[in-house]
């Protein structure tokens, strides 16, 4: 274990409350499946996300829209699997959180009967807050996400910094007191000015975990490929890679092929 992280106990959205209180920053990462899930959980993650990024990093598919509640469930079922320790949070994908309140709750009560997860993350404010509501009055923790939502890039048509200018920053503070109004436990801020994400996070109760929103945010988010360096082809200036997977495995891939084609592998030890 991490030196951060001797309390062993399953970290719960009021634990995020408390780390809140004392400045103790909160670490999520996304993971999509059981092995990686269990190394994430084993080095000690507060927060474990299974992000509709899945849909680009684990699929191919360009955007998040297409991926399913289905693959969402199948893949964070093998995520919840394999954690012990960190608070596990599913993203409702594109579609399943859309302005019918009864409808939306039926699909977070799907979500977590057959995953199992501790919560889920909605993106979205004023237009689905009725939704949100229904949700977190059936009991269930929701985490919303605010600035760049990438379920929306239709309409944005970019996938630059949002809220810069005074109308959308000030939508967005809107929004985030709507959803702290309706019980969210906590919030993620992607993407806008490091200036906005303070404010909101010293005025809000809910943690803030901040992806490209600078260093004032309760906590920080990536996506696991691209900060293991999997994904060598995604740059943006928020990254930080903190290994390169991508040349680490391609080269032991180069030379196992090159051992199975030179009659190398398997030797007489690895033989019966
Ligand atoms: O889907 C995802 O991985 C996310 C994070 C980038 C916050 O929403």
């Amino acid at each position: 274990m991490s030196t951060y992280t001797e309390d062993n106990r399953k970290v719960t959205t009021r634990r995020l409350q408390e780390m809140k209180l004392r400045g103790e920053k909160i670490s999520m990462l996304t993971a999509y499946d059981f092995s990686m899930a269990s190394l994430i959980d084993q080095a000690g993650m507060d927060v474990i996300l299974v992000g509709d990024s899945a849909s680009n990093v684990m699929v191919g598919n360009n955007t998040t829209l297409p991926i399913t509640l289905d693959e969402m469930i199948f893949m964070a079922r093998s995520v919840v699997n394999a954690t012990k320790r960190a608070l596990v949070v599913v993203d409702m994908p594109f579609g399943t959180v859309a302005g019918n309140p009864l409808n939306s709750l039926e699909n977070a009560i799907r979500m977590m009967k057959e995953t199992g997860a501790d919560a889920l993350k909605i993106e979205g404010g004023e237009e689905i807050i009725g939704d949100i509501r229904k949700i977190v009055g059936a009991g269930i923790p929701v985490m919303g996400h605010l600035g760049l939502m990438p379920q929306s890039i239709n309409k944005y048509g970019t996938y630059n910094v949002r809220a810069k200018d005074s109308a959308e920053s000030d939508k967005l503070k809107r929004d985030v007191k709507l959803l702290e109004s309706v019980g969210c436990f906590g919030l993620v801020l992607e993407k806008i000015p490091t200036q906005l994400a303070k404010e909101v996070t010293e005025t809000t109760t809910m943690p803030t975990i901040g992806i490209g929103g600078g260093k004032y945010t309760d906590g920080q988010v990536l996506v696991m490929q691209d900060m293991l360096g999997i994904n060598n082809n995604f740059s943006p200036k928020f990254l930080r890679r903190y290994a390169d997977l991508h040349k680490v495995i391609i080269d032991a891939v180069q030379h196992y092929i090159k051992d199975v084609k030179e009659n190398d592998f398997p030797n007489e030890q690895e033989s019966y």
